[in-house]
């Protein structure tokens, strides 16, 4: 198959990587109720076909950040994406400079950011959470910045991992001879993806916190880790002291009401990222489109607003510019499309959308992304 959407990767993902891996990528929490909802609220929008406009010149070219983009989409940060593909931060990093839109390196990435930056060129956007030991957080904050980070992505909506249950079933989220017996054997029943990982793309650790977790493929020490590490304290006021810490742009990642997008513009930060960790953590909130439009009504003048959660093709891009986002961050579909191709997956998928995203704008009569506007919308009244 030659893959063309962002459900032909998954499923050449599904079919190299082990199963407990494959399920992390896929699963969310509790029933996966907004997980689901995520994707089908996006397919539930109507957009206005309008004829006969001059769509002789459209152009996808946007900024993020500050940064000009070749379109509004960056990728978002994903934890373990180096456990997909070999290298598979900077094989990513690199599908993402060579398409113009940024690459955003999670705390919890396998590739240590100098990594990145040495293969690329370019300083990635960086996403942190918070950490319990603050100087932790300092220095990781002080790295990103001498590796010319100038784009932080901190993550509010992870007080603790949410409950997913497919990691339980796969033996992920347990210690011990048996859920290491059950990996042990999806893992023999991968051996594409052991040749290219296990073997080629070592060393397996989290490389920006070697110091912490030394092991990567020591997963109940990264979750120990996790447990020990991860601060469910942390409140607006921890917003302000990084405020005060981080002089480049702060976007706020994880956020779905408007009192608190309204909280984020008051802490300083510069954009919001609307968001519900792709329906990882409170099963049933609602979708990120469905809350779009409401924050965008309240703070979209503003702040930079950004949003995720179940974008899967140029389309979706285009109705979440029309609900009022400045762009959107992917998910999981670039991480099926590593896995299963490395960075030329990356860069098709990529290559993919933003031909997608152009003939959107052409078939609704639009020919600028600043242009796109709730009006290219079919109303849920003018549905039959
Ligand atoms: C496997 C996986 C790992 C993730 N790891 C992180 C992470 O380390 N930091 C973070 O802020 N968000 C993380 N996220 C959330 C994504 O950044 C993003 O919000 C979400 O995937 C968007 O939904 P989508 O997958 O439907 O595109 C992760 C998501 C997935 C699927």
């Amino acid at each position: 198959m030659y893959p063309a959407t962002a459900a032909d990767w998954r499923l050449l993902a599904q079919r190299r990587l082990p199963r407990f891996l494959f399920d992390y990528v896929e699963g969310g929490a509790g029933d996966e109720v907004t997980l689901a909802a995520n994707v089908a609220d996006f397919a539930d929008i109507r957009l206005r076909q309008r004829v006969l406009v001059d769509v002789s010149d459209v152009d996808t070219r946007s900024q993020l950040a500050g940064q000009a983009c070749a379109m509004p989409v960056a990728l978002a940060p994903v934890g373990l994406a180096g456990l997909m593909a070999r290298r598979g931060e900077v094989q990513a990093a690199r599908a993402a400079l060579a398409a113009g839109v940024p690459f955003t390196l999670s705390t919890v990435g396998i590739c240590p950011l100098v990594e990145v930056v040495a293969a690329t060129g370019q300083a990635p956007w960086f996403q942190l959470y918070m950490l319990r030991d603050r100087g932790a957080v300092r220095a990781l904050l002080d790295a990103a910045w001498a590796g010319g980070c100038r784009t932080l992505v901190f993550t509010v909506d992870l007080p603790l991992p949410g409950m997913r249950w497919r990691d339980v079933r796969n033996g992920m989220a347990a210690s011990g001879a048996r859920a290491a017996l059950l990996r042990a054997r999806q893992v023999l029943a991968s051996p594409g993806w052991v040749r290219e990982v296990v073997i080629g793309g070592r060393p397996l650790s989290f490389g920006n916190l070697h110091q912490q977790v030394p092991d990567g493929r020591d997963l109940n020490a990264f979750k120990a880790w996790i447990d020990a590490q991860f601060d469910p304290g942390v409140t607006w006021r921890d917003i302000d002291w990084l405020r005060g810490q981080w002089p480049g742009k702060l976007l706020l990642k994880g956020i779905l009401e408007v009192d608190d997008a309204r909280a984020a513009v008051a802490s300083g930060a510069d954009g919001i990222v609307v968001s519900n960790h792709g329906g990882r953590q409170l099963d049933t909130a609602p979708a990120s489109i469905a809350a779009l439009p409401a924050i965008a009504r309240a703070v979209g003048s503003q702040t930079e607003l950004l949003m995720d959660g179940g974008v899967r093709s140029g389309v979706d891009v285009f109705k979440a510019l029309a609900l009022g986002a400045r762009g959107v961050l992917v998910g999981r579909p670039w991480i099926w499309a590593l896995a299963a191709q490395g960075q030329a997956g990356v860069t098709q998928l990529l290559a993919h959308w933003q031909r997608e995203l152009l003939l959107t704008m052409t078939l609704a009569g639009v020919t600028r992304i600043a242009d796109i506007n709730p009006s290219h919308l079919i109303t849920p009244q003018e549905r039959p």
